[in-house]
């Protein structure tokens, strides 16, 4: 629209974007310019009142249309998605800055817990979360590593200057063995009512260890229990294997050999035939055919009676193995630091 005054001409400007930046608001039409241009006709001669007053009455015309006009295109939109993870009523040129750039992913650790976790609970498996923090009790003592005793090397074992309320330092657990103690001691119920102990304790654990592809300081393990009357070696034996069967959704041959853990007797490696090249020999099994996945054995007396519960009735076994190879190995990863990292290259490969 053109007008011949020039004044109308920037009004007609100012009062436009006006509605835009009001989300069109009709009081346009009655703001302090607009009444003082009505005004002003009423105080001119008959001639510029003509010609003043076509132009005025243009320029409301421009601004209802204009008001319509945007009424008509709101009108058109799609419904609010009230789901929106922003406000939709937002100023466009705010935009940018409130939507998420990107949407994140589960870290492949939760992902594979589950998984795990959910074979084990079909399998008739409570579920008890380990702790990162516990004392030297439950790390050693409880699990028949007595003061002194040389296997306590092999945990390079954080340990904080804290103690606890017993003067016991408190330490960063090297394994979630450290809940066993604890977790059959609260248990021990079950037994007294003739139902089983089974229970799997997924948890983060931390070694002081030289770090390389293979060796992190932080990582997690899945730990598992399982003590009734007259549980043997055979009971281990076929538990793991179904659980590696339906983890892997294929028959699989496994072997134990002989192991050392001063909380199990006898203790076992876990292997398994290499799930990834059925037994012939890959890069995942070292071409061994063979891959050992966890550690494992029949509870120590020893360990029972620390938790107050009679090792000539009742016996058990318990294994306990990391989460990442499992990882590793499925996905072609090479370096273990990658899931403590926090890289998002790294995660993004698992959305
Ligand atoms: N805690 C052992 C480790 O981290 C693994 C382990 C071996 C756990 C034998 C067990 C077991 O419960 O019975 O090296």
């Amino acid at each position: 629209m053109n007008y011949q005054d020039e004044r109308l001409q920037n009004i007609a400007k100012t009062l436009k974007k006006r509605i835009v930046e009001t989300s069109n608001n009709p009081d346009v039409l009655r703001s302090v310019e607009m009444r003082a241009l009505f005004d002003e006709l009423k105080t001119l001669k008959e001639e510029q009142k003509a010609s003043f007053g076509k132009e005025l009455n243009m320029l409301r015309q421009d601004l209802t249309a204009q008001i319509k006009a945007l009424k008509d295109s709101d009108e058109a939109l799609p419904p609010i998605d009230v789901t929106a993870p922003f406000d939709l009523n937002i100023k466009s040129s705010e935009m940018p800055r409130l939507l998420p750039a990107e949407h994140g992913s589960r870290h492949p650790i939760n992902t594979e817990f589950e998984k795990v976790l959910d074979i084990f609970y079909r399998m008739g498996f409570t579920v008890l979360e380990s702790r990162e923090i516990d004392n030297d009790f439950n790390m050693f003592e409880a699990l028949n590593f007595p003061e002194g005793h040389p296997a306590r090397d092999d945990y390079d074992t954080f340990v904080t200057v804290q103690k606890d309320q017993k003067g016991q330092p408190l330490i960063a657990p090297a394994h979630t063995s450290t809940m066993q103690n604890r977790a059959l001691k609260s248990m021990k119920k079950n037994l007294e009512q003739g139902d089983p102990i089974a229970l799997v304790i997924p948890g983060r654990v931390f070694r002081n260890e030289d770090l390389d592809a293979r060796h992190e300081h932080t990582f997690y393990q899945l730990e598992g229990i399982y003590v009734d009357e007259n549980v043997n070696v055979g009971n281990l034996i076929s538990t793991i294997k179904t659980f590696l069967q339906e983890y892997y959704a294929k028959e699989l041959a496994v072997r134990i050999q002989p192991s050392y853990f001063p909380f199990t007797e006898p203790s076992f490696e876990f292997t398994m035939s290499c799930p990834f090249c059925d037994n012939k020999g890959c890069n995942i099994c070292s071409h061994s055919g063979w891959i050992e996945i966890l550690g494992c054995g029949m509870i120590h007396p020893n360990v029972l009676k620390f938790a107050g519960i009679d090792s000539n009735k009742y016996t058990g076994f318990a294994w306990g193995g990391g989460i990442e190879r499992l990882i590793m190995m499925k996905n072609n990863i090479e370096d273990i630091r990658h899931f403590e990292a926090g890289k998002l290259e790294f995660l993004r490969q698992f959305k």
